[in-house]
């Protein structure tokens, strides 16, 4: 390896899409510094990862983990896997301590993180993880359902390097990764697909009871079709994330239950990230996924019942667990009869 691939890799943020791609990028060989909360360091690093097939990772010798941003100050690549709650205070803190030609890779969902960034920091490229991983024991991380690494392009030869380095890093440990100059369109191909994040959060089923329940997926499909048509009435390209198209997979939720649950693969542990948040009592990002949907139907003048509903029951949830209460799981039929009734009265005021 060059003395060039030998510069370290900054990954902002150690949770489960960080640590799974930090320990992925370690165990490929290339140094990388993970920094985290005080309280996840004490742990100490990651000793593996595990991939979609079951292969286990495990680190390399340069994996740090700590919670000193100090340790940032010499890398040539900062990735970014905080939530978006916390992105402005991370883009703040890079700004101290990144040299400005260092370029910073937003690895979150959604479609505004890298916005966020870009109000402090000069060099931010999108990125897009179209896999899920959660974080199990000493925060080794499983990928639950498999999918690629999207990097949007960088703006000078030396980004395009270093971003180079890290895709064939993480392909040689047999993670797919792409560098694409339509970021932004699979940042929205992969928003459409994350709109099962609102059903799993106000439901509080995990993926594969999602998939199980027909009302469940009835929900995410009339999502997902709302969503592509108002995004592509805003004039958002969209491009195919996964082997399915966001109008195949919305068709592929209304196929037989048996169907679905012999060819989704799905590990059994597999939740969205909106219920991972509410379990563990912190805010969502709902605003940046399903509200994504509501605030461009608001931009069109338009509406958009079936995601402001999901929006919503998501919304009480976090009140309730503010308040010291569990939220109240609103069961996949209530879901869909909410949203029917939602659209019926949008109908309505829409022929006024
Ligand atoms: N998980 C997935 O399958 C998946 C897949 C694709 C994309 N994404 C996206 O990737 C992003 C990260 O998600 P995630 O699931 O990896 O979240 P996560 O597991 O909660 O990881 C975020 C980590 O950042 C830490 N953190 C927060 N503030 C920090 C700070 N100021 N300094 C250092 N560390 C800080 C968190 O610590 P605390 O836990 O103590 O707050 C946590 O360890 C999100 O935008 C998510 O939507 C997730």
């Amino acid at each position: 390896m060059t003395t060039h691939a030998r510069k370290r890799i900054g990954v902002f943020g150690a949770g489960a899409v960080g640590g799974h791609i930090g320990t992925r990028l370690s165990a490929a060989g290339l140094p990388v510094v993970l920094l985290d909360l005080a309280e996840r360091v004490a742990a100490g690093p990651p000793e593996h990862a595990v991939d979609a097939r079951g292969g286990i990772h495990r680190r390399g010798e340069d994996l740090v983990l700590t919670s000193d941003v100090a340790a940032l100050s010499d890398v040539e690549l900062c990735l970014v896997s905080v939530k978006a709650a916390h992105t402005e205070g991370a883009a703040q803190t890079l700004a101290e301590v990144l040299a400005p030609c260092v370029p910073v890779v937003s690895l979150q969902n959604g479609l505004r993180n890298p916005g966020r960034l870009r109000t402090h920091l000069s060099h931010v490229i999108a990125a897009v993880v179209g896999f899920n991983v959660v974080t199990g024991p000493r925060g080794a991380t499983t990928e639950t359902v498999p999918g690629k690494v999207y990097l949007g392009e960088g703006q000078t030869p030396a980004s395009n390097r270093a971003l180079e380095a890290m895709a064939s890093a993480l392909r040689r440990t047999g993670l797919p990764t792409e560098i694409r100059s339509d970021i932004e369109a699979v940042a929205t191909g992969k928003l459409l697909l994350n709109l099962n994040n609102g059903i799993g959060g106000a439901t509080g089923l995990g993926i594969v009871a999602m998939l199980a329940d027909s009302d469940a997926r009835a929900c995410f499909s009339q999502c997902l079709l709302e969503g592509r048509r108002l995004m592509a009435a805003a004039g958002r390209p969209i491009a195919r994330v996964g082997p399915l198209g966001a109008r195949a997979v919305a068709a592929s939720m209304r196929l037989p239950t048996w169907l679905v649950k012999a060819t989704a693969p799905v590990g059994p542990t597999a939740i969205t990230s909106t219920l991972a948040d509410l379990r563990a009592g912190r805010a969502t990002e709902i605003d940046d996924l399903n509200g994504e949907i509501v605030d461009v139907a608001q931009t069109l003048g338009k509406s958009a019942p079936y995601n402001a509903v999901v929006v919503e029951a998501v919304r009480a949830h976090e009140r309730s667990i503010a308040a010291g209460a569990q939220p109240q799981w609103v069961r996949p039929a209530q879901l869909r009869a909410r949203m029917a009734s939602r659209r019926a009265s949008a109908g309505k005021l829409a022929t006024r």
